[in-house]
């Protein structure tokens, strides 16, 4: 059977760290209230560096490290809520950045489910045998959609991107996921809303303050955990697994609570939860391969474990993925 594996993982973050401490001097916040309620230490924020930048270095970090010439890379699918254009997409603009003339490239919007939803559309290309390969990028610049006077969404996220290179084979690779979305409950999470204003009607041409990230924190806290917990059984269920056959559960990385009640409540071990928030944030759909690639580079997976990637955020939208190294 054809599957999709990982081959390599990449990241990419902007230099400049923004502490809790530098947070303080900006709104009425602690380094400890951020702490207790989040996890999150710092996070890097652009110094004028857009989305595309971050997601074609890490393009350019897989080419390398998977030791594959640009022009025979398939599929380029980027997944963001913060891409510098409305259209080229970013994948475009990748395509361009590495030189991959044969690949098809488009984007994706699932928010912080992001990535899931890219891998997911990937591994349907690969399966069913249509592109051998494919570059999966999670990416953004959240920092130019979060309004900076707000203390309840300003101190949560940060800039990065994440991503892998994926081929097709007959062993390993992703083996199950339960992917979803509740259009529903959309209003509880949003950014970048713009107006309908045009030369023929009077809708002012001001976009503020929809434009910013808004956010009904408990609702959304209510909801990940939810359906985070759902998710990661259902899989485990179907697969006829339980947690001690997984290595690493590498979930998005928002907040530290939600993932402590899902420990609790699917008597997962903490530890098993690969975190790097503390340093990153939440960086939405670049957040789970970020963790991912950084698993990776600390040599702590091996070729043939199981590990379960799983992300929830606007739309709402959910993503889990069980895959083998
Ligand atoms: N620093 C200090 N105080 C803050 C603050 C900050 N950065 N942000 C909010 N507060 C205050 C509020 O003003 C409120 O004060 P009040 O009681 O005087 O009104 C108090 O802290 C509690 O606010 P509340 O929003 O109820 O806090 P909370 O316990 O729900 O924690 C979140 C807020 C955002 C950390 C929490 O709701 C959460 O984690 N939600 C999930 C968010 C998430 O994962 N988003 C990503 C989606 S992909």
């Amino acid at each position: 059977m054809i599957r999709t594996r990982v081959i390599a993982t990449a990241a990419s973050a902007p230099k400049q760290v923004i502490t809790n401490d530098d947070m303080a001097k900006i709104v009425d916040t602690s380094d400890e209230w951020i702490t207790q309620r989040t996890g999150i230490k710092q996070r890097h924020i652009s110094a004028g560096e857009n989305t595309s930048v971050l997601v074609s270095d890490v393009a350019k970090q897989l080419l390398d490290r998977a030791s594959v010439a640009a022009e025979d890379i398939d599929l380029i699918i980027v997944a963001s809520v913060t891409p510098d254009y409305g259209t080229p997409s970013l994948a475009c603009m990748v395509q361009k950045e590495i030189g991959a003339v044969n690949a098809v490239a488009f984007d994706v919007v699932a928010a912080c489910s992001g990535f899931m939803f890219a891998l997911s559309t990937a591994d349907k290309y690969i399966r069913t045998g249509a592109y051998k390969n494919a570059i999966v990028i999670g990416g953004e610049t959240l920092s130019k959609i979060v309004d900076w006077t707000d203390r309840s969404t300003c101190v949560l996220f940060g800039d990065g991107a994440g991503g892998a290179y994926v081929e097709s084979s007959a062993e390993g690779g992703v083996i199950r996921e339960d992917i979803g979305s509740a259009g529903d409950q959309y209003e509880i999470l949003t950014e970048g809303y713009t107006a309908c204003s045009n030369a023929f009607n009077d809708v002012p041409d001001q976009t503020d303050p929809e434009w910013y990230v808004h956010m009904d924190g408990r609702a959304v806290f209510k909801f990940a955990t939810k359906k985070v917990m759902k998710s990661l059984q259902k899989v485990m269920e179907e697969e006829g697994i339980t947690q001690e056959d997984v290595k690493f559960f590498v979930p998005h990385q928002a907040n530290m609570r939600i993932l402590e009640v899902v420990s609790k409540k699917l008597d997962i071990p903490f530890e098993k939860f690969y975190l790097n928030m503390d340093k990153y944030g939440n960086t939405s759909s670049a957040s789970i391969p970020m963790a991912l690639n950084e698993l990776n580079e600390k040599g702590l997976l091996e070729r043939g474990d199981k590990i379960i990637l799983s992300g929830f955020g606007g739309g709402m939208t959910w993503g889990t993925m069980l895959i083998v190294w």
